[in-house]
């Protein structure tokens, strides 16, 4: 049942944040700090504009769920958060709702809970031209996300085996629908290859959605007595990785994977992210505290995401790429392998 598969993400998932290591590779990026490049808040925007979308901030809440009754209440609980905020949002992914239209209702609160946000509809690539209009038309929403999640299916025994059709259909769904599309990873990345091609396919934007956070090899062997896959656990590139792999590449990116906080907020615009998403962080603060520790939480990171760019100097969200910044560690092997400058 793909309802019972929604709810065991969200309880896999949110299992997954209270043990992840401290460390990610995040932790790699440092900026050199000049203290005297401060400027003014007042001088400080936090809009971002990228592949024809333009959003007040440079955060918003990443695709987790819908399909069934519990994930439909937290969908209702993401998007009270979102609209209280401002960020935009992403619901997971409409299969279950092509497979049941009785479940529209768990997507389509989304938008009712959120009458003006900004909101992204979301299919995998197997998704025809239709369906994926059927998706944004539930939602009225604002863009589309494709979602490429090929560890995870072949994880999962009654995953897709089948992945050659994949780049003409996304071609062909990005031509198709009416609204911006963003061709995502969930947790393993989008190496500057793919980036490209993406661009090629007449896609906007790449979130390119790599390891450091919700790790959906590990949840799909956790969800099985014989975790047959362990050994992909570590498979992918890091967020930060993606987005120095990315320069170049052709079109706008947005970073996501791993992001634990308003600095990796700031660390990964500087990478050169026109915004920076977060999943399975937001969820467990859902879940642990409500709707209120939700809002409260995306407040005080868009706080902070404005103090910390005043400290730099950084007047707008692009400004960030012109800062001083560091690269060691893995991170920094990463770039000698792949022969990032
Ligand atoms: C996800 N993710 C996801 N992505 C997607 O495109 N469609 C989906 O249906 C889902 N479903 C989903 C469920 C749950 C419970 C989680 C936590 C995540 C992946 C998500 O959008 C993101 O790419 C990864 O979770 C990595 O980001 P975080 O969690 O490390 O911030």
């Amino acid at each position: 049942m793909i309802s019972d598969r929604k709810d065991d993400h969200v309880r896999f998932a949110a299992e997954q944040q209270r043990h992840l290591e401290g460390y990610n590779q995040f932790d790699d990026v440092s900026f050199i700090h000049h203290a005297l490049a401060g400027i003014d808040r007042s001088d400080v925007s936090l809009a971002t504009r990228f592949g024809g979308i333009e959003w007040k901030v440079p955060l918003y809440i990443n695709a987790m769920t819908g399909g069934s009754a519990k994930t439909g209440a937290i969908n209702r609980d993401l998007a009270i958060a979102a609209r209280e905020t401002g960020v935009p949002i992403a619901t997971g992914s409409m299969s279950a709702y092509f497979a049941d239209e009785s479940v529209a209702d768990t997507f389509s609160v989304v938008r009712r809970e959120n009458k003006d946000g900004f909101i992204i509809a979301n299919v995998n690539a197997n998704a025809s031209v239709e369906r994926a209009q059927r998706g944004i038309d539930l939602l009225q929403a604002d863009a589309l996300q494709i979602h490429l999640n090929v560890i995870q299916e072949t994880v999962m025994p009654e995953g897709d085996r089948s992945f050659s059709s994949w780049a003409p259909q996304i071609e062909m769904i990005a031509a198709g629908v009416d609204v911006p599309v963003i061709v995502k990873e969930v947790g393993f990345g989008l190496s500057g290859e793919t980036i490209s091609l993406l661009a090629e396919l007449g896609v906007c934007v790449a979130d390119v959605a790599g390891r450091g956070g919700t790790n959906f090899a590990h949840i799909e062997n956790d969800r099985r007595d014989h975790a047959d896959y362990s050994y992909l656990n570590g498979w992918g590139q890091s967020t930060p990785a993606c987005l120095l792999d990315a320069q170049g590449a052709g079109i706008p990116v947005l970073a996501s994977g791993g992001v634990r906080s308003p600095l990796d907020v700031v660390r990964g615009l500087a990478l050169g992210a026109a915004a920076v998403g977060v999943s399975g962080g937001f969820l467990r603060t859902v879940l642990d505290g409500g709707v209120p520790a939700l809002i409260s939480q995306i407040s005080a990171w868009l706080d902070q995401v404005e103090a910390l760019m005043t400290a730099l100097g950084a007047r707008t969200p692009s400004d960030l790429t012109q800062c001083d910044v560091l690269v060691r560690g893995d991170l920094r092997a990463f770039c000698a392998d792949r022969g990032i400058e």
